[in-house]
Protein backbone atom coordinates (compact mmCIF):
# COMPACT_ATOMS: atom_id res chain seq x y z
CA UNK A 1 0.00 0.00 0.00
CA UNK A 2 1.60 3.80 -1.14
CA UNK A 3 2.54 5.99 2.39
CA UNK A 4 -0.39 8.20 2.28
CA UNK A 5 1.65 10.66 5.26
CA UNK A 6 2.08 14.24 4.29
CA UNK A 7 5.36 14.80 2.47
CA UNK A 8 5.57 18.26 1.89
CA UNK A 9 9.43 18.12 1.10
CA UNK A 10 8.46 15.49 -1.66
CA UNK A 11 5.71 17.34 -2.79
CA UNK A 12 8.28 20.57 -3.56
CA UNK A 13 10.66 18.33 -4.84
CA UNK A 14 8.08 17.23 -7.37
CA UNK A 15 7.10 19.62 -8.65
CA UNK A 16 10.39 21.43 -8.63
CA UNK A 17 11.85 18.27 -10.67
CA UNK A 18 8.80 20.14 -13.48
CA UNK A 19 9.09 23.23 -12.98
CA UNK A 20 12.46 24.45 -12.20
CA UNK A 21 13.43 27.55 -14.14
CA UNK A 22 15.91 27.22 -16.26
CA UNK A 23 18.69 29.49 -15.66
CA UNK A 24 22.49 29.79 -16.76
CA UNK A 25 23.95 29.41 -13.83
CA UNK A 26 21.48 26.22 -12.47
CA UNK A 27 21.97 22.63 -13.01
CA UNK A 28 18.68 21.03 -13.78
CA UNK A 29 17.01 18.36 -11.43
CA UNK A 30 17.50 16.00 -13.75
CA UNK A 31 21.11 16.28 -14.16
CA UNK A 32 21.28 16.95 -10.51
CA UNK A 33 19.75 13.55 -9.59
CA UNK A 34 22.69 12.25 -12.59
CA UNK A 35 25.51 13.85 -10.16
CA UNK A 36 26.32 16.89 -12.05
CA UNK A 37 27.33 19.93 -9.80
CA UNK A 38 27.17 23.56 -10.97
CA UNK A 39 30.43 25.54 -10.66
CA UNK A 40 30.98 27.20 -7.60
CA UNK A 41 32.02 30.54 -9.20
CA UNK A 42 29.20 30.87 -11.16
CA UNK A 43 26.62 30.09 -8.16
CA UNK A 44 28.35 32.67 -6.05
CA UNK A 45 28.32 35.07 -9.24
CA UNK A 46 24.79 34.70 -9.71
CA UNK A 47 24.07 34.79 -5.85
CA UNK A 48 25.68 37.92 -5.55
CA UNK A 49 23.89 39.38 -8.94
CA UNK A 50 20.61 38.29 -7.58
CA UNK A 51 20.74 40.40 -4.09
CA UNK A 52 17.93 43.05 -4.57
CA UNK A 53 17.55 41.67 -8.32
CA UNK A 54 15.81 39.80 -10.21
CA UNK A 55 16.63 36.87 -12.25
CA UNK A 56 15.04 38.34 -15.10
CA UNK A 57 17.71 41.63 -14.64
CA UNK A 58 20.52 39.25 -13.90
CA UNK A 59 20.69 37.00 -16.49
CA UNK A 60 22.74 39.82 -19.59
CA UNK A 61 24.89 40.74 -16.58
CA UNK A 62 25.39 36.84 -15.62
CA UNK A 63 26.22 35.78 -19.21
CA UNK A 64 28.51 38.89 -20.40
CA UNK A 65 30.29 38.73 -16.99
CA UNK A 66 31.14 34.63 -17.08
CA UNK A 67 32.02 35.50 -21.04
CA UNK A 68 34.19 37.52 -20.51
CA UNK A 69 35.84 36.18 -16.97
CA UNK A 70 35.05 32.71 -17.32
CA UNK A 71 36.70 31.64 -13.98
CA UNK A 72 37.85 33.30 -10.73
CA UNK A 73 41.44 33.44 -11.53
CA UNK A 74 40.29 35.55 -14.43
CA UNK A 75 38.18 37.93 -12.77
CA UNK A 76 40.37 38.43 -9.86
CA UNK A 77 42.58 39.61 -12.80
CA UNK A 78 40.84 42.10 -14.03
CA UNK A 79 41.13 45.63 -13.85
CA UNK A 80 38.88 47.48 -11.40
CA UNK A 81 37.33 49.72 -13.64
CA UNK A 82 36.63 47.27 -16.06
CA UNK A 83 34.54 45.19 -13.83
CA UNK A 84 32.56 48.43 -12.23
CA UNK A 85 31.71 49.26 -16.14
CA UNK A 86 30.21 45.95 -16.58
CA UNK A 87 28.41 45.88 -13.68
CA UNK A 88 26.89 49.47 -14.19
CA UNK A 89 23.07 49.42 -14.03
CA UNK A 90 22.68 46.54 -11.63
CA UNK A 91 22.54 49.10 -8.59
CA UNK A 92 24.37 48.34 -5.09
CA UNK A 93 28.23 48.92 -6.10
CA UNK A 94 28.91 48.22 -3.17
CA UNK A 95 28.47 44.80 -4.22
CA UNK A 96 30.89 44.75 -7.15
CA UNK A 97 33.69 46.28 -5.25
CA UNK A 98 33.22 43.21 -2.40
CA UNK A 99 32.79 40.74 -6.12
CA UNK A 100 36.39 41.63 -6.64
CA UNK A 101 37.82 41.43 -3.06
CA UNK A 102 36.00 38.22 -2.90
CA UNK A 103 37.53 36.59 -5.97
CA UNK A 104 41.23 38.19 -5.13
CA UNK A 105 41.08 36.31 -1.46
CA UNK A 106 40.03 33.03 -2.87
CA UNK A 107 42.55 33.12 -5.93
CA UNK A 108 45.22 34.52 -2.98
CA UNK A 109 44.40 32.15 -0.03
CA UNK A 110 42.44 29.30 -1.69
CA UNK A 111 44.30 28.49 -4.47
CA UNK A 112 41.42 29.87 -6.71
CA UNK A 113 39.18 26.96 -5.31
CA UNK A 114 35.84 28.67 -3.04
CA UNK A 115 35.49 27.06 0.50
CA UNK A 116 33.17 23.95 0.34
CA UNK A 117 31.16 24.80 3.74
CA UNK A 118 29.11 27.41 4.92
CA UNK A 119 31.51 28.82 7.16
CA UNK A 120 34.17 28.55 5.10
CA UNK A 121 32.16 30.88 2.63
CA UNK A 122 31.52 33.21 5.12
CA UNK A 123 34.56 34.08 6.34
CA UNK A 124 34.74 35.42 2.70
CA UNK A 125 34.28 39.30 2.06
CA UNK A 126 31.38 40.55 0.72
CA UNK A 127 29.67 36.99 1.37
CA UNK A 128 26.29 37.55 4.38
CA UNK A 129 24.40 34.64 5.92
CA UNK A 130 22.43 34.79 2.94
CA UNK A 131 25.11 33.93 0.26
CA UNK A 132 27.17 31.82 2.06
CA UNK A 133 24.23 29.31 2.65
CA UNK A 134 22.81 29.80 -0.64
CA UNK A 135 26.06 28.61 -1.94
CA UNK A 136 26.70 25.91 0.23
CA UNK A 137 23.01 24.61 -0.14
CA UNK A 138 23.42 24.86 -4.14
CA UNK A 139 27.30 24.21 -5.53
CA UNK A 140 28.04 21.62 -2.49
CA UNK A 141 24.56 20.49 -1.53
CA UNK A 142 25.09 21.29 2.36
CA UNK A 143 22.05 21.20 4.35
CA UNK A 144 22.35 25.12 4.54
CA UNK A 145 19.52 27.23 5.64
CA UNK A 146 18.62 29.53 2.79
CA UNK A 147 16.16 32.45 3.60
CA UNK A 148 16.04 34.85 1.49
CA UNK A 149 12.91 37.36 1.03
CA UNK A 150 11.13 34.77 -0.74
CA UNK A 151 11.25 32.07 1.91
CA UNK A 152 10.64 34.12 3.97
CA UNK A 153 6.95 35.08 2.65
CA UNK A 154 6.55 30.44 1.75
CA UNK A 155 7.12 29.98 5.16
CA UNK A 156 5.36 32.86 6.91
CA UNK A 157 2.35 31.76 4.61
CA UNK A 158 2.83 28.02 5.25
CA UNK A 159 2.90 28.52 8.63
CA UNK A 160 0.11 31.00 9.38
CA UNK A 161 3.27 33.45 10.91
CA UNK A 162 1.10 36.34 11.60
CA UNK A 163 4.10 38.54 13.78
CA UNK A 164 5.84 41.36 11.17
CA UNK A 165 8.73 41.56 9.79
CA UNK A 166 11.36 42.05 10.76
CA UNK A 167 10.54 40.56 14.43
CA UNK A 168 9.25 37.55 12.21
CA UNK A 169 12.42 36.93 10.81
CA UNK A 170 14.03 34.76 14.01
CA UNK A 171 10.52 32.39 13.77
CA UNK A 172 11.02 31.99 10.25
CA UNK A 173 14.61 31.44 10.56
CA UNK A 174 13.59 28.74 12.76
CA UNK A 175 11.03 27.41 10.88
CA UNK A 176 12.72 27.40 7.88
CA UNK A 177 15.87 24.95 9.85
CA UNK A 178 13.63 22.72 10.51
CA UNK A 179 12.27 22.02 6.97
CA UNK A 180 15.46 21.65 5.08
CA UNK A 181 16.13 17.94 4.34
CA UNK A 182 19.14 16.71 4.39
CA UNK A 183 18.62 15.05 1.23
CA UNK A 184 18.97 17.26 -2.14
CA UNK A 185 18.97 20.32 0.25
CA UNK A 186 21.03 22.40 -3.05
CA UNK A 187 17.52 21.45 -4.79
CA UNK A 188 15.27 21.70 -2.25
CA UNK A 189 16.67 25.58 -1.79
CA UNK A 190 16.03 26.34 -5.01
CA UNK A 191 12.69 24.97 -4.87
CA UNK A 192 11.43 27.18 -2.39
CA UNK A 193 13.03 29.98 -3.92
CA UNK A 194 11.24 29.12 -7.45
CA UNK A 195 8.22 28.94 -5.76
CA UNK A 196 7.95 32.05 -3.97
CA UNK A 197 8.83 33.59 -7.27
CA UNK A 198 6.70 32.14 -9.33
CA UNK A 199 3.68 31.09 -7.07
CA UNK A 200 4.04 32.30 -3.72
CA UNK A 201 3.98 35.81 -5.29
CA UNK A 202 3.98 39.03 -3.10
CA UNK A 203 0.61 40.28 -4.16
CA UNK A 204 -1.78 37.29 -6.10
CA UNK A 205 -0.53 34.11 -5.15
CA UNK A 206 -1.07 31.23 -7.72
CA UNK A 207 -2.13 28.92 -4.62
CA UNK A 208 -4.47 26.93 -7.12
CA UNK A 209 -1.00 25.66 -9.13
CA UNK A 210 1.18 25.37 -5.51
CA UNK A 211 2.48 22.12 -4.40
CA UNK A 212 2.19 23.22 -0.78
CA UNK A 213 -1.76 23.81 -1.06
CA UNK A 214 -2.73 21.54 1.14
CA UNK A 215 -0.46 21.95 4.17
CA UNK A 216 -0.86 25.93 3.90
CA UNK A 217 -2.58 27.54 6.73
CA UNK A 218 -2.62 31.01 5.65
CA UNK A 219 -4.53 29.80 2.29
CA UNK A 220 -7.14 27.55 4.61
CA UNK A 221 -7.36 30.90 6.88
CA UNK A 222 -7.61 32.74 3.74
CA UNK A 223 -5.08 35.71 4.75
CA UNK A 224 -2.49 34.56 2.10
CA UNK A 225 -2.11 38.02 0.26
CA UNK A 226 -1.65 39.29 3.56
CA UNK A 227 0.91 37.63 4.86
CA UNK A 228 3.95 38.45 5.77
CA UNK A 229 2.97 41.16 7.93
CA UNK A 230 5.59 43.96 7.85
CA UNK A 231 5.94 46.89 10.62
CA UNK A 232 5.33 50.51 8.77
CA UNK A 233 8.65 51.92 7.32
CA UNK A 234 9.48 55.05 8.08
CA UNK A 235 9.39 57.28 5.11
CA UNK A 236 12.99 57.75 2.88
CA UNK A 237 14.12 61.59 3.33
CA UNK A 238 14.27 63.43 0.06
CA UNK A 239 18.22 64.87 -0.80
CA UNK A 240 19.05 66.90 -2.76
CA UNK A 241 22.15 67.84 -5.15
CA UNK A 242 23.51 69.19 -8.55
CA UNK A 243 26.02 67.27 -11.58
CA UNK A 244 27.62 69.32 -13.70
CA UNK A 245 27.97 68.12 -17.26
CA UNK A 246 30.30 69.11 -19.67
CA UNK A 247 31.17 69.12 -23.28
CA UNK A 248 33.91 70.21 -24.79
CA UNK A 249 33.83 71.69 -28.51
CA UNK A 250 35.84 68.10 -29.85
CA UNK A 251 33.17 66.33 -27.85
CA UNK A 252 34.39 65.01 -24.62
CA UNK A 253 32.88 64.47 -21.49
CA UNK A 254 33.72 66.02 -18.14
CA UNK A 255 33.85 62.82 -16.00
CA UNK A 256 35.23 61.50 -12.87
CA UNK A 257 35.17 58.22 -10.89
CA UNK A 258 34.46 58.01 -7.64
CA UNK A 259 35.68 57.76 -4.35
CA UNK A 260 35.83 53.90 -3.75
CA UNK A 261 33.55 54.29 -0.93
CA UNK A 262 30.29 55.86 -0.51
CA UNK A 263 27.30 55.71 -2.56
CA UNK A 264 28.04 54.59 -6.35
CA UNK A 265 31.71 54.24 -5.10
CA UNK A 266 34.02 53.42 -7.24
CA UNK A 267 32.13 54.29 -10.44
CA UNK A 268 32.59 56.59 -13.36
CA UNK A 269 29.95 59.80 -12.70
CA UNK A 270 29.83 63.39 -13.65
CA UNK A 271 31.14 65.43 -10.95
CA UNK A 272 28.72 66.90 -8.56
CA UNK A 273 28.05 68.46 -5.12
CA UNK A 274 27.47 66.53 -2.11
CA UNK A 275 23.62 65.10 -1.95
CA UNK A 276 22.91 67.36 1.08
CA UNK A 277 21.10 70.24 -0.34
CA UNK A 278 24.24 72.02 -1.32
CA UNK A 279 24.87 73.89 -4.58
CA UNK A 280 28.74 73.55 -4.33
CA UNK A 281 31.56 75.31 -7.07
CA UNK A 282 31.09 74.11 -10.64
CA UNK A 283 33.91 72.44 -12.30
CA UNK A 284 35.17 75.16 -14.29
CA UNK A 285 33.82 78.94 -14.91
CA UNK A 286 31.60 79.07 -18.14
CA UNK A 287 27.60 79.17 -18.88
CA UNK A 288 25.98 76.78 -16.59
CA UNK A 289 22.19 76.32 -17.90
CA UNK A 290 19.62 74.17 -16.52
CA UNK A 291 19.06 70.76 -18.02
CA UNK A 292 16.43 69.62 -15.42
CA UNK A 293 16.10 67.46 -12.81
CA UNK A 294 16.54 63.35 -12.50
CA UNK A 295 15.08 61.35 -9.64
CA UNK A 296 16.53 58.43 -8.27
CA UNK A 297 15.53 56.30 -5.05
CA UNK A 298 18.30 54.55 -3.06
CA UNK A 299 17.89 52.16 -0.22
CA UNK A 300 17.12 54.89 2.48
CA UNK A 301 16.47 57.70 0.90
CA UNK A 302 14.98 60.00 -2.48
CA UNK A 303 16.94 62.00 -4.18
CA UNK A 304 16.65 65.21 -6.76
CA UNK A 305 19.51 65.87 -8.91
CA UNK A 306 20.03 68.85 -10.74
CA UNK A 307 21.66 68.64 -13.32
CA UNK A 308 23.69 71.69 -15.19
CA UNK A 309 25.21 71.49 -18.04
CA UNK A 310 27.90 73.63 -20.34
CA UNK A 311 30.03 73.70 -23.43
CA UNK A 312 33.64 73.65 -22.42
CA UNK A 313 36.31 74.55 -24.44
CA UNK A 314 40.30 73.55 -24.21
CA UNK A 315 41.04 76.64 -21.96
CA UNK A 316 38.97 75.15 -19.50
CA UNK A 317 41.17 73.33 -16.90
CA UNK A 318 38.77 71.80 -14.77
CA UNK A 319 38.91 71.95 -10.77
CA UNK A 320 38.21 68.08 -11.00
CA UNK A 321 37.28 65.15 -13.40
CA UNK A 322 39.04 64.57 -16.75
CA UNK A 323 37.82 65.21 -20.20
CA UNK A 324 37.12 61.67 -21.77
CA UNK A 325 37.35 61.69 -25.59
CA UNK A 326 33.87 59.88 -26.85
CA UNK A 327 35.57 56.93 -27.93
CA UNK A 328 36.27 56.46 -24.77
CA UNK A 329 33.48 57.11 -23.25
CA UNK A 330 30.40 54.42 -23.07
CA UNK A 331 27.26 56.02 -21.34
CA UNK A 332 26.62 52.02 -20.57
CA UNK A 333 29.49 52.24 -18.09
CA UNK A 334 27.77 54.61 -15.80
CA UNK A 335 25.19 53.97 -13.13
CA UNK A 336 21.94 54.51 -14.07
CA UNK A 337 21.08 58.01 -12.07
CA UNK A 338 24.24 58.92 -13.92
CA UNK A 339 23.07 57.50 -17.36
CA UNK A 340 19.69 59.78 -16.54
CA UNK A 341 21.53 62.70 -16.05
CA UNK A 342 23.43 62.15 -19.37
CA UNK A 343 20.09 61.83 -21.44
CA UNK A 344 19.10 64.96 -19.81
CA UNK A 345 21.98 66.93 -20.50
CA UNK A 346 22.01 65.47 -24.73
CA UNK A 347 18.62 66.95 -24.57
CA UNK A 348 19.79 70.47 -23.53
CA UNK A 349 22.57 70.23 -25.76
CA UNK A 350 20.68 69.70 -28.64
CA UNK A 351 21.79 66.46 -28.49
CA UNK A 352 18.99 64.33 -28.00
N1 LIG B 1 17.00 33.95 -6.14
C1 LIG B 1 18.24 34.06 -5.65
N2 LIG B 1 18.94 32.95 -5.86
C2 LIG B 1 18.12 32.10 -6.51
C3 LIG B 1 18.25 30.80 -6.99
N3 LIG B 1 19.39 30.17 -6.84
N4 LIG B 1 17.18 30.23 -7.56
C4 LIG B 1 16.05 30.91 -7.68
N5 LIG B 1 15.85 32.14 -7.28
C5 LIG B 1 16.88 32.75 -6.68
Amino acid sequence: MRDERPDPTGDLLAWYDVQARAMPWRVGPQDSARGVRPDPYRVWLSEVMLQQTTVAAVRGYFLRFTDRWPDVAALAAAPDAEVMAEWAGLGYYARARNLLACARAVVQDHGGRFPATRDGLLALPGIGPYTAAAIAAIAFDEAAVVVDGNVERVMARLHLVETPLPLAKPELIRLATAMTPPHRPGDYAQAVMDLGATICTPRRPACGLCPWRAPCRARAEGVQADLPRKLAKPPKPVRSGTVWIARRNDGAWLLETRPARGLLGGMLGWPGSDWDGAGGPAPFAADWRDAGEVRHTFTHFHLRLSVRVARGGPHNTPLRGDFLPPAAFRPGDLPSLMQKAHSLARAALGEG
